[in-house]
């Protein structure tokens, strides 16, 4: 079957072409980082608009690398939520027109599932039970994954997200936006013990929290007398260096912890890494450490599958759209959509 997807659900336009669960055609993404960068953050109201100007094109131009037309599309993946409700709008509505239109089947898809399901475009044969650290600019959670397409939460943050932590970190310090690949850039060459981060303390085991970092930071800038870099463009002092090196030492440090957790009471067979900050170099060479001490099957997406893109989210519509799903009356895009089933709930609720 061969499945157009989009996802528009923050500050990427991307559109894929996936000829069954084993053959990706084309992946295109446009990004707006360059657009957002001045203003220190996504702005909700610029993005939904690039969106609006991009979709055609980016579409045309997936299709295009695929080499078919829309006369060959079979049926529709779009991203319905979570995300910027003014973006997501855009993506579903474009999908659902053109599902209108060529009377083909649509399925809208969980922004989460998408990156879970990112694991299995390089690895289609990674085994079941997995489990799933996704960490990006909007969330930090572990999902366990039975079997395709179900998800259940095991932890999630309370308070800012990885890749959030990562950004107002480095907005602190002055350094450019996004903070993540800046701070793991530069964290290379600095020294990750030369400032102290203690480990994060939550009851209720499995739970991830960054916010105390932050605070961190900035405590650390004030006692070594570190400023803000006055242009974003200026180089960094050595100080600054070896403090974004722990500050990244930690975050990693953390998100492992969890982790080892998850695996010592899931026991699963593999483990996938996915989510913007899973781009992230020290992350990736600790998560591989891991699943080879554990003897774990491993899938770390390339990073052009680690941020925001729709061959994910292709990946993750499918097997839906082949077994026969077709949401067109009732797709709708949603700001803030759950995941997970009904012992998703359950443990949620335990742990509140
Ligand atoms: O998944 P993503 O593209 O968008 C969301 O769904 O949030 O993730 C973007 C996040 C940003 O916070 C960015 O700073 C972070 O991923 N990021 C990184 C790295 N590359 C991107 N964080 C740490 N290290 C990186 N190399
Ligand atoms: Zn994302």
């Amino acid at each position: 079957m061969i499945v157009l997807a989009l996802e528009s659900s923050c500050d990427e336009t991307a559109a894929a072409v996936l000829d069954g669960a084993r053959k990706l055609r084309a992946s295109v993404v446009s990004s707006q980082i360059a657009m957002h960068a001045p203003y220190g953050g996504v702005v909700p109201e610029i993005a939904a608009r690039h969106h609006l100007g991009a979709i055609r094109p980016v579409v045309d131009e997936a299709l295009e690398r695929a080499g078919i037309t829309l006369d060959e599309v079979e049926g529709l993946a779009v991203t319905n939520g979570p995300g910027l409700i003014g973006c997501l709008l855009v993506g579903v509505s474009f999908a659902r027109a053109l599902a209108l239109e060529r009377g083909l089947p649509i399925v809208g898809v969980h922004h989460l599932a998408g990156h879970i399901a990112s694991g299995w475009l390089e690895c289609p044969d990674l085994p079941f039970e997995a489990l799933a650290l996704v960490v990006s600019g909007g969330h930090t959670a572990i999902w366990r994954v039975p079997a395709p397409g179900t998800f259940v939460q095991l932890a999630r943050t309370r308070g800012d997200a990885a890749g959030e932590a990562f950004d107002k970190a480095a907005k602190m310090l002055g350094l450019p936006y996004p903070g993540g690949p800046v701070i793991d850039r530069l964290a290379e060459r600095g020294d990750p013990r030369a400032f102290h981060f203690g480990e994060v303390r939550i009851k209720g085991e499995l739970a991830f929290s960054f916010s105390g970092y932050k605070t961190a930071v900035r405590q650390h800038m004030q006692r070594a007398g570190i400023e803000a870099l006055s242009s974003p463009n200026d180089e960094p002092p050595q100080a600054m260096v070896d403090l974004v090196a722990s500050f990244r030492y930690a975050v990693v440090r953390e998100l492992l912890r969890r982790t080892r957790s998850a695996i010592a009471e899931r026991r699963p067979r593999s483990l996938v890494l996915a989510g913007g900050v899973a781009a992230n170099g020290l992350l990736r060479s600790e998560i591989t450490k891991l699943a080879d001490e554990e003897g774990l099957a491993l899938s770390i997406p390339p990073l052009r599958h680690c941020g925001d893109n729709a061959a994910m989210i292709g990946l993750a519509g499918l097997p839906r759209l082949v077994a026969g799903e077709n949401e067109l009356l009732t797709l709708d895009a949603s700001a803030s959509l759950p995941l997970g089933g009904p012992e998703a709930e359950r443990r949620s609720k335990r742990h509140r």
